[in-house]
């Protein structure tokens, strides 16, 4: 249920893969989008069939910068801050920057919604959980995380961290909420971008199916479709209950990454053929993977009335139709 209509609405990371699909639903919702994305990750391909339409406003700028956030805050109704460096290898390879951007960041884009009493939702992650093991996950269960020696915790360090700042500014009337994603996938997602699996086996599948696991493969992950990322992302923005609460917004269905490669691979008319490879070798000495992860989504259901619609098969299809026509690797000698 939405209460908002013609909104002015900030995607803060708008032009990013889950950032381009909510900008795409805010307007079949009636509403008008500013993006503010330094294009770090994100790219203008994202938004390219957007960029002449009069509702929607590109900035190319970072939101370390106080005047230019708060210059476009305080013209809008409700901000969706997914704006972020994202990604387990990104935030390994760069972890001071990743802490500037995600929590100096959200602290300045939090600032100026404060100061302009405008609703606000962050965008979190499943990562907040880190390594426990008290599966499913639910919002108001412990976090396990693992020393501040290894670098990739510093992401959930980062996202949790925001959420407790969001939560300081709920108190103090601010309509905010958080969204903790699981795994999401679909269309855009980019071919050589941070490291997202479904993006690796699909290259992998049109270049003949050598799949590489990192570990043995038998983690697990909510592999979330992205429209039923962004719904839920768009009912936490818009639902009146949803206001000071924090939501997993992911699927129930856990899925090991074999059986995902398998997956894609029988999707893509491929025989799988598994190589193995150790964590540390990608991403160094003392790195720490998360063996399960899968949401527990009652809350979201019952405050939202938020569930997945898509299955990981009618997803994959989507996300395999869109990538064959897009991902270089499609065109390779071996893909047909
Ligand atoms: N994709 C997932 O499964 C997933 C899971 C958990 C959390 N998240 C969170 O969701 C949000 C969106 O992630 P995504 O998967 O679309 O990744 P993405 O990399 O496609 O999107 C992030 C966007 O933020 C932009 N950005 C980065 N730093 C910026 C800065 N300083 N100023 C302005 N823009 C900046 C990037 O250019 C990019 O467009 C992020 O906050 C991420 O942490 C995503």
């Amino acid at each position: 249920m939405s209460l908002l209509e013609n909104c002015n609405v900030l995607v803060t990371g708008g032009a990013g893969f889950i950032g381009s699909h909510l900008t795409d639903y805010l307007l079949g919702k009636g509403h008008g989008v500013t993006i503010i994305d330094d294009l770090s990750t994100g790219s203008l391909d994202n938004i390219g069939h957007l960029l002449d339409d009069p509702r929607v406003k590109f900035i190319e700028g970072t939101i370390l910068d106080p005047e230019l956030v708060e210059y476009f805050v305080k013209k809008c109704d409700l901000i969706f801050h997914l704006a972020a460096v994202v990604g387990v290898k990104n935030v390994v390879d760069f972890p001071r920057h990743g802490i500037e951007v995600n929590v100096g960041g959200t602290e300045i884009v939090l600032r100026s919604a404060a100061e302009h009493k405008c609703r606000i939702v962050l965008a979190s992650s499943s990562e907040v959980y880190g390594i426990s093991t008290d599966i499913p996950f639910r919002e108001d269960g412990d976090r396990v995380l693992g020393p501040t020696n290894v670098q990739r915790w510093s992401y959930a360090a980062s996202k949790a961290l925001d959420e407790h700042l969001g939560l300081t500014y709920a108190a103090d009337g601010l309509p905010v909420s958080a969204v903790r994603y699981f795994n999401a996938y679909g269309p855009r997602i980019q071919e050589s971008g941070y490291g997202s699996v479904i993006a690796r086996f699909m290259t992998q599948a049109f270049s003949g199916g050598n799949i590489t696991l990192y570990g043995d493969g038998s983690q697990t992950r909510s592999f979330t479709y992205v429209a039923d990322t962004v719904r839920g992302t768009y009912l936490a923005g818009t639902h009146p209950d949803a206001v000071g609460e924090i939501f997993n917004i992911g699927s129930r269905v856990e899925t090991s990454v074999r059986e995902l490669a398998t997956a894609i691979c029988k999707l893509t008319n491929v025989k799988p053929v598994f190589e193995t490879i150790p964590f540390e070798e990608i991403f160094g000495s003392n790195f720490q993977d998360i063996g399960r992860r899968v949401p527990c989504i009652d809350k979201a259901e019952k405050l939202l009335g938020f569930v997945p619609e898509i299955s990981l098969e009618e997803g994959l299809k989507k996300t395999i139709a869109w990538a064959r026509k897009n991902y270089k690797s499609a065109n390779s000698t071996h893909s047909k």
